[in-house]
């Protein structure tokens, strides 16, 4: 390593140890998840596969690791090799991926698997450049896969890793204007060896010991180079611009019964919120408080009943939603409808607050495996 002056020199002997510290920490005390090849087995010469990582990291943008595990299990289940994804219709992966959220994950990962798919042997790019040319991979899950699955010296950071930047270097600049001074001091950080385990270790690190409130100090492999421990007040930080309060929005939704228990279902436009997912006809979702939400907007004259009211918290608004219930006895037809039987009804591609609607008119209905 060519070192130059004395501050940088000080400044990468302590990056190694500082690194060193936290690659010992993750050897003892990495979580187990499913994705996840453990240092143990890396060092036996277990390769990652990159269709896990890959499919991991898409599923893990916006979501927590506990709600993630199943469907990264159920996903595997169906579609073992990404080419198994590629040849999957893209409706019955919308339905796998219900519940996550933020479905344009889902298209995405459709695309790039058939893309991937189509490439030489069918391999992922293996390098930043390469992976953030395919569809719905950013810099932070480009840079995650070079690391985790072709370890490549990548700067991974997610919130997990601002939080724990944030306090180590004692950032009382709020983010996101403190994201480039972070972006640079963590390249300074990351190990030429072991790259993949340094990210993962940083993430587990936020998630288990630096965590938002009440940091355990007391656990952490690198307090004694955490300069916000010095200063006695990591929990403050990271400092946070402040956030407008989100929009609220009303509407009504209508499920409509028929005799045979069956629901009345429709797709919503596949441009925009939820584009392409089922849902139950509902009104437009207003930005006003005294959006149209009476019976007066139902599809069709039936013998609407309130069946409660949901909330639902989405990226830019809250939506608050009253359920009505109706049941329909000829099978009213509407085009673009179709009546979903109440055994299938689990299995179609109900965002979460299209389920929640449901439960609300019907309790157990998307929880039973009939
Ligand atoms: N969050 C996002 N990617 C992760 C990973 N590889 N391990 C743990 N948490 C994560």
């Amino acid at each position: 390593m060519a070192l130059t002056g004395k501050a940088r020199k000080g400044a990468f002997h302590k990056a190694d140890g500082l690194a060193g510290r936290l690659l010992a920490w993750y050897d003892a005390h990495h979580r187990d998840l499913p994705w996840r090849v453990p240092p143990s087995a890396l060092a036996k010469g277990v390769r990652p596969d990159p269709y896990h990582v890959w499919l991991s990291e898409i599923m893990l943008q916006q979501t927590t690791v506990e709600a993630v595990k199943p469907y990264f299990r159920k996903f595997l289940d169906k579609w073992p090799e990404v080419t198994d994804l590629a040849a999957a219709e893209p409706e019955d992966v919308m339905k796998a991926w219900a519940g996550l959220g933020y479905y344009s994950r889902a298209r995405n990962l459709k695309k790039c698997a058939d893309l991937v798919a189509a490439l030489p042997g069918s391999r992922f790019p293996n390098d930043e450049t390469g992976l953030r040319e395919l569809p719905g991979i950013g810099a932070y899950t480009a840079a995650a896969i070079a690391a985790i699955a072709f370890g490549r010296k990548a700067v991974v950071i997610d919130g997990n890793v601002e939080r724990v930047m944030s306090r180590l270097f004692e950032i009382r600049t709020p983010l996101p204007d403190s994201k480039p001074e972070i972006r640079a001091l963590l390249g300074e950080l990351v190990p030429d060896e072991r790259s993949g385990d340094f990210a993962q270790a940083m993430m587990d690190l936020g998630a288990t010991v630096c965590t938002p409130k009440r940091p355990r100090c007391m656990l952490c492999p690198v307090r004694e180079d955490c300069r916000a421990v010095l200063a006695g007040d990591p929990e403050l930080l990271p400092v946070r611009g402040e956030k407008a309060d989100k929009p609220r929005r009303r509407g009504a939704a209508y499920v409509a019964v028929r005799s045979d228990g069956a629901i009345l279902l429709r797709t919503r436009p596949e441009k925009g919120l939820l584009g392409g997912m089922s849902e139950v006809p509902t009104t437009g979702w207003t930005a006003r408080i005294d959006g149209e939400t009476s019976v007066k907007s139902a599809p069709f004259p039936a013998d609407w009943r309130r069946a409660g009211s949901i909330s639902h918290v989405f990226t830019h608004f809250e939506l608050e939603l009253d359920v009505y219930r109706a049941e329909v006895k000829g099978a009213t037809a509407l085009a673009g409808h179709w009546w979903s039987p109440i055994a299938a009804i689990h299995d179609e591609a109900l965002p979460t607050v299209m389920k929640k609607v449901i439960e609300s008119a019907i309790p157990g209905a998307t929880k039973r495996r009939h």
